[in-house]
């Protein structure tokens, strides 16, 4: 026995250190080369294959299964045996572990505990930042700054990358018209044409020119799809829609994520029409693989594969996967059921080894890309990730992002920005000198305690001036106790700044809710100091609309300020004394009464369209049609001025352009920016089309009593849609071209478009 055993471990140890060449030799890449990367895409693809020619079953298995360190919770359960895992090569992928060090040390098991030394790819939800935190993504999309959106995607990828990440779930691109549904907050609102640039330019903020550049994080673009019209905007719940809506609403951010090089794709927990996205082939296979023709690999949500047993359509963890698998399903998150169940399914015959290849192929194909076969722990590196975080710059980046966040809802007699002579003000509300809660839902390794609270910032900019504080209530109690004091404060200033909203966890995931008017007793201290006659500035921090029909009605001057993050406190006062004259639009609608919702701007006609003289047409008994505040409506300290729209032309013919060009002037006394928006409605087609829709838009800025002409160019693929038959093209006919600084208040303009 003993003779045998010593032949044994010869032959075994001979095979590892075979492997181990083979594995040096596959992996030997050398730098990925951007100015050539298809040339690289058949090196790595002969890789590819050399690896899977020596890989076990269960090892392919394993790069198809990703665990959760316990570093962060994202879901319902942990699973303590991950480093066990790791060391017996069941697990290919791990989230919520980040730090040079820490993934360093799990990076060092899986490299030398394994037979081939597979690279473990770390993932985290870097959704708006890393360490130095911007405004949540509802708001830095109300920016409307495109550009910034892709800087701070850079800066947090910078940051990420630093501290051993290499893979993102972000950009989150869910269409929210909605407002009871947390995750609004996680994702750019209501406009398919807003958000798809929303989700490009994310995409390629953390991606960069190279995954192989050590800045750049590999992106995942979700939750596909249709997640954010979760039924009455319950979180998780059922999605029921046309194969139109789908396609014209909440498909194209995916797609131009994906168009942008996004590498990754995260499933939704949502059925869509009865099916699971887990579960969907018409997602997987027929939209994304073969219409998108889409390369890289599919991750699902957390225990989404499991969650079939739930759904109904999985009789067993064995059925779950078999499903998953043939929908085109890569990677399982947390749940395990790849790990416990593809390898008796390939017995069975139930699927086949060359889908499982096909899974691990487009794993390992990023993984090559990143430069983690040439060296494993090149993303951990202490002396970057210290020389990379929160640094200077950084911080500057996010205070900025955070001015051109905040949207400026009212501002009666220009109470705003507040003059200098005024020397003693009140500091009002929960979110006064509130912390916590300013960096938002989905702030990963985000420091709250480093965050600047509006309290800070006022006395920071404006040290000479008496703030007096006073909390008056908490954010959603209904105590009292504090409004006497509040009103005290108020009574001893010549101005009150009323800082109110919502906790952090009243919006994100599973934070769905019916009532979407101030938490609490806000609003009754709100009245409370209205009536000491002083005049009052309201600041907004908030996940989601608020009814918010009492301030609008009676608060002088309002500031949407969503969660802007780390340097919140800082932005607010900037924009409260005008060293940033707010530029902000909405990118969702804000209803009057949650009895409206959905309401968003592009709506259809209806046959009966609202008349304030006709009973018989659509209307409520009990509340006007129209929303408290529209999409793409923000004020700014100046006033803009339009005139009437020039066309081009008043035919367009379907090979042909024409512009439509407005001259947009700064009549008030500062300077400042304007989003220009171009909407377009289709006034008879074969499909009912939405009154208007959003096609284009121009961010200008424009010093006191200057002009520009701001020019769109119109084409057929501006006119396109999908007509009766679900062929997607334009038809000819009437068209209506409106321009203005918001969806609402706009110039018009008619072209017919010809054959
Ligand atoms: C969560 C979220 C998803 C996130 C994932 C990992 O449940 O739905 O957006 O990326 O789990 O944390």
């Amino acid at each position: 026995m003993e003779f045998f055993m010593t032949i044994k471990q010869i032959l075994l140890t001979g095979f590892v250190l075979l492997m181990s060449f083979a594995l040096l030799v596959i992996s030997a890449s050398g730098e990925y080369n951007p100015d050539n990367p298809e040339r690289d895409q058949d090196d790595i693809g002969q890789k590819i294959d050399s690896l899977l020619s020596i890989m076990t079953l269960d090892e392919k298995i394993g790069q198809m299964t990703l665990y959760t360190s316990d570093m962060d919770q994202t879901g319902a359960f942990l699973r303590p045996e991950y480093i066990d895992d790791i060391k017996a090569g069941r697990v290919g992928s791990i989230f919520n572990a980040y730090g040079a060090e820490y993934t360093r040390y799990l990076q060092e098991m899986a490299v030398n505990e394994t037979r081939l030394g597979i690279p473990l790819l770390f993932g985290y939800d870097v959704i708006h930042g890393h360490r130095t935190i911007f405004p949540v993504p509802l708001g830095e999309t109300a920016s409307w700054d495109i550009d910034m959106m892709r800087l701070t995607a850079e800066v947090a990828a910078r940051e990420a990358a630093a501290e051993g990440l290499h893979w993102t779930f972000a950009p989150m691109v869910d269409i929210a018209r909605d407002a009871r549904w947390g995750r609004i907050v996680e994702g750019g609102g209501e406009d398919a044409y807003l958000v798809s640039l929303m989700g490009a330019a994310k995409v390629e903020g953390f991606q960069g020119n190279s995954l192989n550049d050590l800045h750049t994080l590999a992106a995942c673009v979700k939750h596909f799809a249709a997640y954010g019209a979760a039924q009455a905007g319950r979180d998780y719940h059922s999605v029921d829609m046309s194969d139109r809506m789908l396609r014209e609403v909440y498909l194209p951010p995916f797609k131009a994520a994906i168009d942008a090089g996004a590498v990754s794709v995260m499933t939704a927990f949502n059925d869509l029409n009865g099916i699971p996205a887990t579960s969907n082939t018409y997602l997987f296979q027929d939209i994304l693989r073969d219409e998108w023709e889409f390369d890289g690999f599919v991750v699902t949500d957390y225990t989404a594969i499991m969650e079939l047993l739930y759904h109904g359509v999985a009789s067993d963890a064995s059925h779950a996967s078999e499903l998953a698998l043939k929908a085109g399903i890569d990677i399982s998150m947390q749940d395990g059921f790849y790990h416990q169940t593809l390898a008796d399914l390939v017995d069975d015959g139930r699927v086949t080894e060359a889908q499982i290849n096909q899974a691990v192929a487009n794993v390992l194909r990023v993984k090559f890309r990143l430069g983690l076969f040439d060296d494993p722990y090149r993303y951990s590196d202490p002396e970057r990730e210290k020389a990379e975080v929160m640094k200077p710059e950084n911080i500057e980046i996010a205070r900025d992002m955070a001015r051109k966040s905040i949207v400026l809802l009212k501002n009666e007699d220009q109470l705003l920005p507040i003059s200098s002579s005024i020397r003693n003000i009140a500091v009002i509300g929960p979110m006064a000198d509130n912390r916590r809660d300013l960096i938002g839902s989905w702030s990963a390794a985000g420091d709250w305690t480093k965050s600047v609270t509006l309290l800070e910032g006022l006395k920071k900019r404006m040290p000479d001036v008496n703030f007096i504080y006073a909390e008056g209530t908490d954010i959603d109690g209904n105590s009292r106790e504090g409004f006497s004091a509040a009103v005290a404060a108020a009574n001893n200033a010549d101005l009150v700044i009323l800082a109110l909203g919502e906790a952090y966890w009243m919006s994100g995931e599973a934070a769905s809710k019916v009532d979407i008017s101030l938490p609490g007793v806000q609003e009754d201290l709100a009245k409370e100091l209205n009536k000491t006659g002083k005049p009052i500035v309201a600041v907004l921090m908030n996940g989601r609309p608020l009814t918010i029909n009492w301030l609008d009605e009676n608060i002088p001057a309002i500031l949407e300020t969503w969660f802007l993050g780390t340097t919140a406190g800082d932005a607010i006062a900037d924009v409260l004394y005008g060293d940033y004259n707010p530029s902000g639009k909405l990118p969702v609608t804000f209803p009057r009464h949650v009895g409206q919702i959905p309401i968003f701007y592009n709506m259809r006609n209806t046959g009966r369209p609202f008349d304030a003289d006709s009973k018989y047409t659509s209307k409520y008994l009990d509340i006007e049609n129209e929303p408290l505040y529209v999409f793409g409506y923000g004020l700014s300290y100046t006033t803009f001025e339009y005139s009437p729209i020039t066309l081009s032309g008043n035919e367009l013919r379907t090979d042909g352009s024409i512009e439509a060009s407005i001259t947009v002037s700064n009549t008030g006394g500062y300077e400042g920016e304007e989003v220009v928006q171009l909407y377009i409605h289709d006034k008879v087609a074969s499909v009912a089309r939405p009154v208007r829709e959003l096609k284009g838009f121009q961010k200008i800025n424009l010093m006191p009593g200057e002009s520009k002409d701001v020019v769109f160019t119109i084409t057929n693929d501006e006119l396109a849609f999908y007509r009766a038959d679900m062929s997607f093209g334009s038809e000819p006919g009437k068209f209506t071209v409106y321009i203005g600084g918001n969806s609402r208040d706009t110039q018009s303009a008619e072209f017919v478009l010809t054959e």
